[in-house]
């Protein structure tokens, strides 16, 4: 458990207004980041695409893409700023977007990470997240193997848990 304290977030859905922010999270937190029109991609042309974001004092703080892919909500991308890191923000959003896809049809949810990533992989394990699989070599930056990992039923009540009592939703 982090010592910081649990930052107050806005949990609110994505905006082209927030693709600057998102996309210079992304630039900080991966190799192989998207592009700016793929995150505007997401927002204005995939039905599919549950993309919100994390709001701490007026910035973005986190954010996450989801995609509906029949009855599995897959984590296309998830990543919190560097600055805010360790404060349960992605543990939130990664809650209340699941929690969102649901209703959309979602009853599985899956992803892949690096096998070498540990923060990441603590976070999904603390879901009940499990290797169901893996993908030799899959990153072309550096050949990295991905993990298939996947939380095999999507329970209302345990997505819940990972929120505050009373969440500051928009
Ligand atoms: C992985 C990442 C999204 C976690 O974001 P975060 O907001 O700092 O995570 P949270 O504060 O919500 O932490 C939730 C849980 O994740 C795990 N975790 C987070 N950071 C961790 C770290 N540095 N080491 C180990 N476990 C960690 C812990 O299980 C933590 O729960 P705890 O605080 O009760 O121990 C963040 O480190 C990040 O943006 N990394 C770069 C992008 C990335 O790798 N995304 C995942 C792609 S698959």
């Amino acid at each position: 458990m982090s010592d910081l304290p649990a930052a107050p977030a806005v949990l609110r859905p994505m905006t082209l207004e927030d693709v600057p922010q998102v996309q210079a999270i992304d630039q900080l937190s991966f190799s192989l980041p998207w592009p700016e029109s793929s995150f505007k991609f997401e927002l204005t042309e995939n039905e599919n695409s549950l993309c919100q974001v994390a709001v701490v004092d007026g910035r973005i703080a986190a954010m996450i893409v989801v995609w509906i892919i029949v009855d599995e909500a897959h984590v296309g991308t998830i990543a919190t700023h560097p600055d805010f890191r360790g404060r349960g923000l992605a543990r939130q959003l990664l809650a209340h977007t699941l929690l969102q896809a649901m209703p959309l049809g979602a009853a599985l949810a899956m992803l892949e990470v690096r096998r070498g990533n540990t923060p990441a992989i603590h976070l999904y394990e603390a879901f009940g997240f499990e290797v169901c699989g893996e993908r030799r070599h899959y990153y072309q930056d550096n050949g990295e193997d991905a993990l298939l990992m996947t939380l095999p039923k999507l329970e209302k009540a345990h997505l819940q848990s990972f929120l505050p009592a009373h969440p500051d939703q928009a």
